[in-house]
């Protein structure tokens, strides 16, 4: 397409400007060719600097999102990588490609999102060029109660990816939230769908969304005091590099699942082990309690104040403010 093979000469190119002519010459167009590709990518979100008389040349913030720009960055070997500007949600959009037969290891990523879904039936605030929201296709044959694993794996997968480009420390709330000091900046939503008959994993849609930077009009009222985004500055191709840098490490462990290789990692992050927390169900006071571990089937062992102890398995829990 016209279009990447104008994006790969700017890539080349790094900080040189190349002259309309240059391109057109290089890839047999006419420099009206030229001029509509460069709108193209201008329309897709390339950041593509121009100067009279010397051409042009990709932005240094340049953050556009791309399937060729993720592939770029990811040492697997994936099927359909789908990369839309702007979509309703790539979970429920991927969960209908599952429903059709599509492939273990089919990938969704957004730009934005129009109706992001978060657990619990809420939504996921998705704006459009501040986050990075993908959704990974598995059918790992494996039992229900195994493939809860699915959920750690891939917040370790976020927290160590955002810490390698970030260079900054992450902690992982229980079950599945990632933090940067003490902010949620990545969430995680897996759906599965369960074979009755066989009792095992159908298929499940890893759902992961990472808040990037701070959108120009900052947080919504609502989120204002909780959220928080993973890196302070741009740095080119970010998204791309991020989005295959999850993949890539979530791969890596997923290959050995069961065995649970990426438990200490998770421990390690752990932002509520040794604290005060409060246990929360739908419909019933928060419970205080105090967090003392957490098991390698990544259930959270909990104290109460009346000394006796319950294995969290799934739902939520909010973090006490620390005291004095
Ligand atoms: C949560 O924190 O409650 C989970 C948020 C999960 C958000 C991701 S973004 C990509 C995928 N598509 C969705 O609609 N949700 C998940």
């Amino acid at each position: 397409m016209t279009r990447e093979k104008i994006l790969s000469l700017l890539r080349q190119a790094g900080e040189d400007y190349l002259s309309g002519e240059q391109i057109a010459a290089s890839l047999g167009l006419s420099r009206a060719a030229v001029w509509k590709g460069i709108d193209r990518l201008r329309a897709r979100g390339y950041r593509i600097e121009s100067a009279p008389g010397r051409g042009y040349r990709l932005g240094a913030d340049n953050d556009a999102l791309s399937e060729e720009g993720v592939r770029r960055y990811l040492r697997h070997a994936l099927p359909p990588l789908q990369v839309y500007t702007s979509i309703g949600s790539t979970n429920t959009r991927l969960k209908a490609l599952a429903e059709e037969g599509a492939p273990e290891g089919t990938v969704l990523i957004a730009g934005e999102q129009t109706a992001g879904r978060g657990r619990l039936g809420r939504s996921f605030y998705s704006p459009a060029g501040t986050g990075l929201y993908m959704s990974l296709l598995l059918r790992p044959a494996l039992p229900a109660a195994q493939a809860t694993g699915i959920t750690a794996c891939a917040a370790v997968a976020a927290a160590e990816a955002i810490e390698e480009l970030s260079g900054r420390k992450t902690q992982i709330k229980w079950v599945n939230d990632v933090l940067l000091e003490g902010r949620k900046i990545c969430g995680i939503l897996t759906e599965a769908s369960l074979n009755w008959e066989s009792g095992l994993v159908d298929y499940a849609v890893l759902g992961i969304g990472i808040n990037t930077r701070v959108p120009a009009q900052g947080f919504p009222e609502e989120l204002r005091e909780i959220a928080g985004a993973a890196f302070d500055r741009q740095l080119p191709e970010l998204r791309c590099r991020l989005a295959a840098a999850v993949l890539d490490r979530f791969l890596d462990q997923y290959e050995h699942l069961a065995e649970g290789r990426f438990y200490e990692a998770y421990r390690d992050r752990s932002a509520v082990l040794g604290r005060e927390i409060r246990v929360l169900r739908p419909g019933a006071e928060p419970r205080p309690a105090l967090a003392l571990d957490i098991g390698r089937d990544f259930s959270l062992r909990v104290r109460y104040p009346d000394g006796s102890e319950e294995e969290l398995r799934s739902g939520e829990i909010s973090v006490r403010a620390e005291q004095g």
